[in-house]
């Protein structure tokens, strides 16, 4: 009997070292297929986080820009860079860009740009830290999206914190 429940205890041992495994792989797969430079676009150029995450300030979710955006300026090649090349790419080609996103929150809970960004005032820097700044995209979650970080600034800032706001 004993041998069994060791035996049992092993393969639960060796299931949850591969989810483990798995979930680290995962993890370091954000690669996107483009270079993006944030600093390049905002801080040097001064294009606003608006102009192409266009749904900040009224829907839930705040979009990744693709060839619509990218198109207005990269329809031509502006300097030599490789990075640049592959943006024109498929801009020419009408093909979207299959942009990867790292912030994701799952189905079962819900969370909106608008209500945080146009209602409740907050910077994107709060969650995102200093997106404008980067000269490549962001390999992990700034603030990670977890209960108990949104709770904590809930409490912080005396906004509802019942199951029933999150959980619909
Ligand atoms: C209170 C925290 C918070 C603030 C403030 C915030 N975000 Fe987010 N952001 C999130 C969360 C959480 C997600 C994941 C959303 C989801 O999966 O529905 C996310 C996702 C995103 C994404 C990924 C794709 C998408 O369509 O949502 C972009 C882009 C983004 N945010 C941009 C911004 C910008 C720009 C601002 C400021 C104008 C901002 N965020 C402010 C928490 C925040
Ligand atoms: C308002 C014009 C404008 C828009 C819109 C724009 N870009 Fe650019 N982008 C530029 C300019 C100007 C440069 C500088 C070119 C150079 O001198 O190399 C640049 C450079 C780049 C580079 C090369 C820079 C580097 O660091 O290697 C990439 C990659 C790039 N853009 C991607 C994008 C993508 C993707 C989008 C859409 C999400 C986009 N750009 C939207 C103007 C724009
Ligand atoms: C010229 C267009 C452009 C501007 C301006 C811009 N972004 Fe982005 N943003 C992108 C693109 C393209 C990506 C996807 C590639 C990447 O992660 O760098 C992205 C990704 C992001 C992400 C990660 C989303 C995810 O889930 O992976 C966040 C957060 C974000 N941007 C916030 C901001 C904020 C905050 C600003 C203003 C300070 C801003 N962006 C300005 C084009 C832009
Ligand atoms: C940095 C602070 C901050 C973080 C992090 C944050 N929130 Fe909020 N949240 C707020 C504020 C402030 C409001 C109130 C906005 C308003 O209506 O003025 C709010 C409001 C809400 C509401 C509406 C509540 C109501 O009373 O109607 C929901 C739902 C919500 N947040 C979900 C989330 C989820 C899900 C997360 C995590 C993924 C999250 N929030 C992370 C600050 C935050
Ligand atoms: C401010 C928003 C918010 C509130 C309030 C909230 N949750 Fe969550 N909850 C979340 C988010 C965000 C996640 C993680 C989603 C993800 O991983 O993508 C989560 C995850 C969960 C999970 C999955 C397991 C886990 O811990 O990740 C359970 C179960 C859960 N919540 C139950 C509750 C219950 C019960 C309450 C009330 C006591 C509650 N939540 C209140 C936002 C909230």
């Amino acid at each position: 009997m004993k041998k069994i429940v060791v035996f049992i205890l092993f393969l639960i041992g060796v299931v949850a070292g591969v989810i483990f495994v798995q979930a680290m792989i995962n993890q370091s797969a954000m690669v996107q297929p483009i270079k993006f430079n944030h600093q390049l676009h905002h801080k040097k150029m001064g294009i606003d986080c608006i102009f192409c995450h266009k749904y900040v300030e009224t829907e839930s979710r705040a979009s990744i820009p693709n060839i619509d955006v990218c198109g207005i300026c990269h329809l031509v090649l502006i300097g030599n860079s490789s990075e640049e090349k592959k943006v024109h790419e498929y801009v020419k080609n009408q093909k979207r860009i299959p942009w990867l996103s790292i912030y994701h929150v799952s189905d079962y809970a819900s969370f909106s740009h608008r209500r945080h960004v146009a209602i409740g005032k907050l910077s994107c820097n709060l969650c995102h830290g200093d997106m404008g700044t980067l000269t490549s995209p962001p390999e992990k979650q700034f603030l990670k999206i977890k209960m108990e970080n949104c709770i904590n600034c809930h409490e912080k800032r005396h906004v509802s914190t019942d199951c029933n706001q999150c959980h619909r």
